[in-house]
């Protein structure tokens, strides 16, 4: 059998700690801070009928190209999911829960893409959708909790684009003007935007190859196709933004990379990196989306924000990047181990962080141990001690001070040690 099977699959990787924990925390931190919202949080299947996510654009590269679908045993058309939005309202579409219904969520996401620092096939995401009103000052709460978020984490090279995207009458305008645009200049397209342009010509803008780079910077900007309705929109989203002192800068270009946007759209980039994979965090408007996922006409405005690459940003920045320890309080047993065994359950129940050494080894061995262990404390049990129901206590920090206590007060002792 060949060894490279028991690698993980490309674009994809073993989080191992200290890593896992930082994401762990990560979600923490922005449950605190969607949950001081009034945000609940909403648990998805990670796969759906493959109907679902076709709603994110036939054009679009994910549905086109990047899609993980396979067929069950049941006969079933069923994809990984490549984000969780069309999930969500799929879900708020079968259930209809009372409006506004503000979700958040988290999980791992599927995309077949070019896997590279920053970009992988299987990628976390914590996220907000908020379903039921089309107030502008909703688009501003989202946003304004994305941004609080990443300040929380202590980020501050974030820069926010904003963009509209008119409403659905504006953008077939814009296509239309889009197509012409790019039809004059036919030839000089790549290949690849030539059959996109066939089936979306709004995804000719996502292209980043180089040979698309001048059609596509002198292309009509949709800000010139919005009707009065979405221009009011757009500008009191941006007198919110203002209001909240959150700064921004208008991307007219900016389309993001699936179909169901309307008016509102934006994205976070890190500033802290170079890498091509810099967009941590996006989202917008998608107002159409709840009727075509078979719910009532609602109306939905969300973001999502990539884990992986909010840690690439932190690590840029040097920041989050302080952990809990793992271990406070380390048992020493040179007895035979049983003394260990209960005396960690105890402290452990007492909600110490405690770990011990095992196989009975010498003293010297499992102070080694202790040290290894980061712990700040060793409890001691020798043969004395467990002759006169007795523990010493050593210092592994600064000093190696240390005493011995009566049993029984252990726990207090350890209290005002170390809380
Ligand atoms: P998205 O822009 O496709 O939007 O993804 C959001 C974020 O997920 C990106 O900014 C990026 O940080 C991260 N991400 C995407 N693909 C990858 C990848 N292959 N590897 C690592 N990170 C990745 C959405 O997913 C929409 N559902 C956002 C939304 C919510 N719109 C409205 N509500």
């Amino acid at each position: 059998m060949n060894e490279l099977n028991f690698r993980a699959p490309k674009g994809t990787r073993d989080i191992l700690w200290p890593d896992s924990e930082r994401h762990q925390r990560l979600v923490d931190i922005f449950s605190a801070v969607v949950g001081e919202a009034g945000y609940t949080q909403v648990i998805t299947p990670m796969f759906e009928h493959i109907e679902v996510f076709q709603r994110l654009g036939d054009a679009t590269d994910v549905v086109r190209k990047e899609m993980y679908d396979f067929q069950d045993k049941g006969g079933r058309h069923l994809a990984l999911r490549p984000e969780q939005t069309a999930s969500v309202v799929r879900a708020f579409a079968e259930h209809r829960p009372n409006i506004p219904w503000k979700a958040w969520y988290t999980g791992p996401n599927f995309r077949y893409e070019r896997a590279q620092k920053g970009r992988f096939r299987q990628f976390s995401q914590v996220g907000v959708e908020a379903l039921g009103t089309e107030d502008p000052y909703l688009d501003v709460e989202v946003m304004a909790l994305a941004w609080r978020f990443y300040e929380r984490l202590g980020l501050s090279q974030i820069k926010l684009e904003v963009n509209s995207l008119g409403n659905k009458d504006d953008r077939v305008h814009f296509m239309d003007a889009l197509s012409q645009h790019f039809e004059k200049y036919l030839k000089d397209l790549s290949e690849e935007s030539q059959k996109t342009l066939e089936v979306n010509p709004l995804r000719v803008l996502d292209s980043n190859r180089e040979q698309d780079s001048d059609l596509i910077a002198s292309a009509p900007s949709m800000i010139d196709f919005l009707s009065e309705d979405a221009k009011k929109h757009f500008s009191l989203v941006q007198e919110g933004l203002d209001a909240l002192d959150i700064p921004f800068i208008v991307n007219s270009k900016l389309v993001r990379g699936l179909d169901y946007y309307v008016r509102t759209a934006f994205e976070f980039v890190a500033e802290s990196f170079d890498a091509a994979q810099n967009a941590v965090g996006g989202g917008g408007r998608y107002d159409g989306l709840a009727e075509d996922l078979g719910g009532p006409p609602t109306p939905g405005v969300g973001f999502a924000i990539g884990s992986d690459r909010t840690l690439l940003a932190c690590e840029a920045e040097g920041v989050f990047q302080t952990l809990e320890p793992v271990t406070e309080v380390f048992v020493v047993d040179t007895t035979g181990g049983l003394a260990a065994l209960s005396l960690t359950d105890q402290l452990r129940s007492a909600g110490f962080k405690t770990d011990r050494a095992w196989d009975n080894r010498s003293m010297k061995a499992q102070m080694k141990a202790a040290d290894k262990s980061g712990a700040l404390i060793a409890v001691i049990v020798g043969e004395e001690e467990l002759a006169t129901d007795t523990v010493t206590l050593r210092d592994l920090r600064e000093s190696t001070d240390q005493i011995e206590i009566e049993k029984e007060i252990i726990i207090e002792t350890l209290r005002k040690r170390l809380r």
